[in-house]
């Protein structure tokens, strides 16, 4: 075997923000390892060091035994490490295979090989069993495909190490399944996995062993085969006491009264005639695979979507809603699957951001009151244990998971009648899940209705009062919460009765 690569004391500080402590971290080769930790303890931070983008403040990083200190990403890449970063860095204008040789092109003497590239593609393509059209514009594809691109370029580049940044969070059960595939594969050829995820059954399945960091510093590396759920929370939190899934004790749904929302026969090329209510204060879940079009649903409720047929009734009344403004007007919220183009403008400070929806409330007469609006995102932050330094941060500064809390902190105390969360726990450590289920309850509570959907079954099980099954854009059956199990609702969702 034989360490690949060892990182030795490792510091890293952002201005006066220290981010990484102390970090001791090595792996060998053909080893798969997971890197565990809650929202913000600097997993990506620690393998962004790896990648080149950042430097370590201190310490020591050696490759096969001998002392690099990566410079840039190209440096890292060129030393046979790839990174597929959480946030993907693909091209959206350049095809399939342009963004897989990018910066390593095949070359003729001064001209692109574009020959020589296609085959090897091809090749890749053949043996780890993919397809995707090496002409396509990257834009042009599912998010979940994009994610399977930046896979095929690690695997491209051969490289012998290959970071992947929370994955799976796009893929479907069958594109999981052939992820995990190409993993025990490279395994075989002896390349070394650092798997980093929030979605523990996948880290049994596909690691052998798993570092836990927390606040910045490496609480150890466990054998799989050696621990538990419950054990990794503990350590990732270090509450010895932590429950994993709370039962739900509260029903807030005013079924006496006429629903808050009517959708009726809803209708455009990718939904079939939905229709469905939703009552004051009652939680609907929407359940069915990735690709069942949930989202494509709750998109013509926003005015994302043109409806081509149908109407949607607000409070009894017929509502036109042809544009996020006029959802927002029509007090209905989302908190949106795609966070990075809907939900966030990364180069502002975390304080904008959180005062987007509701800026009427924070003016001084005709003036925007930038102490309000910092008081209102301070609130966010400590309600739903935002990990920042300060709210005047630009919201890129932040990990992952806090950046969806901050997509979530937009709604809080808003006026709303409805408001939607799609996949809210993307990205969301254990742990951190229950701080999004009590905003769901406290809105609940106000009487709002809420559309929650999940993948992630138990959770759907968890929170919602009702639950809705999606499948092909139609909405085929509803299931009350009254005891049911996840085996109940995968039999409807594939239609085993
Ligand atoms: N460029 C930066 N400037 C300032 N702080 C930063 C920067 N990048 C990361 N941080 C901070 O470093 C800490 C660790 O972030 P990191 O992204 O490594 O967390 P993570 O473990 O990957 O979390 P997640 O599971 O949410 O993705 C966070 O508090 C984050 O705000
Ligand atoms: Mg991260």
């Amino acid at each position: 075997m034989g360490k690949i690569l060892e990182m030795i004391d490792i510091y890293k500080s952002f201005g006066s923000v220290s981010v990484l402590n102390r970090i001791d971290f090595s792996v060998e080769k053909g080893e798969v390892r997971a890197l565990l930790g809650a929202n913000g303890a600097g997993k990506s931070t620690l393998m962004k060091v790896i990648g080149g983008v950042h430097s370590q403040t201190k310490g020591r990083v050696l490759l096969n035994g001998k002392e690099i200190n990566f410079k840039n990403p190209h440096h890292s890449k060129e030393s046979g490490i790839s990174v597929i970063y959480q946030e993907l860095s693909l091209v959206p204008t350049l095809t399939v295979v342009e963004n897989i040789f990018l910066g390593r092109e095949f070359t003729n003497g001064i001209f692109v090989n574009k020959k020589a590239m296609l085959k090897e593609y091809e090749n890749v393509c053949n043996e780890f069993d993919f397809n995707i059209n090496p002409y396509t514009i990257t834009s042009k594809l599912s998010i979940a495909n994009q994610q399977m691109i930046e896979i095929m370029k690690a695997i491209s580049a051969n490289s012998d190490i290959i970071i992947m940044d929370e994955p799976t969070t796009s893929l479907t059960n069958n594109e999981k399944e052939s992820l995990f595939k190409i993993i025990s594969k490279l395994k075989s050829m002896n390349k070394t996995i650092i798997y980093i995820s929030h979605i523990l059954e996948e880290v049994f399945r596909v690691c052998d062993s798993a570092s836990i960091m927390k606040n910045g510093e490496m609480i150890g590396t466990y054998k799989v085969s050696d621990l538990t759920k419950l054990k990794i929370t503990q350590l990732m939190t270090g509450n010895e006491n932590h429950e994993i899934i709370e039962a739900k004790d509260y029903c807030y749904a005013r079924y006496d009264e006429d629903p808050i929302l009517q959708a009726k026969n809803l209708r455009t090329s990718k939904v079939k005639d939905v229709s469905f209510d939703i009552y004051k204060g009652e939680i609907v879940g929407l359940a069915g695979l990735v690709g069942s079009r949930r989202t494509e649903i709750i998109n013509i409720l926003f005015g994302i979507d043109k409806k081509e047929g149908g109407e949607i009734l607000l409070n009894n009344k017929k509502v036109n809603i042809a544009s996020p403004k006029e959802a927002i007007s029509n007090k209905i919220g989302l908190i949106p699957e795609d966070r990075k183009n809907l939900g966030l403008i990364l180069d502002h400070a975390i304080y904008t951001n959180s005062a987007a929806v509701q800026i009427d409330r924070f003016k001084n007469g005709i003036f925007v009151s930038k102490n309000k609006e910092i008081e209102f995102s301070e609130g966010g932050v400590e309600s739903l244990g935002i990990k920042v330094n300060s709210v005047k941060q630009d919201v890129k500064e932040l990990s992952g998971g806090n950046q969806q809390k901050v997509v979530v902190s937009k709604w809080l105390e808003k006026d709303l009648d409805l408001i939607i969360y799609d996949e809210p726990t993307k990205g969301i450590d254990i742990a951190a899940k229950e701080d999004i289920f009590k905003t769901v309850e406290k809105f609940a509570k106000t009487g709002i209705g809420v559309i929650f959907i999940s993948s992630d079954l138990e959770e759907v099980i968890r929170i919602s009062d009702r639950i809705l099954v999606v499948r092909e854009g139609a909405i085929v059956d509803e299931l009350k919460n009254d005891g049911i199990t996840v085996q109940d609702i995968m039999n409807s969702i594939f239609n085993v009765h």
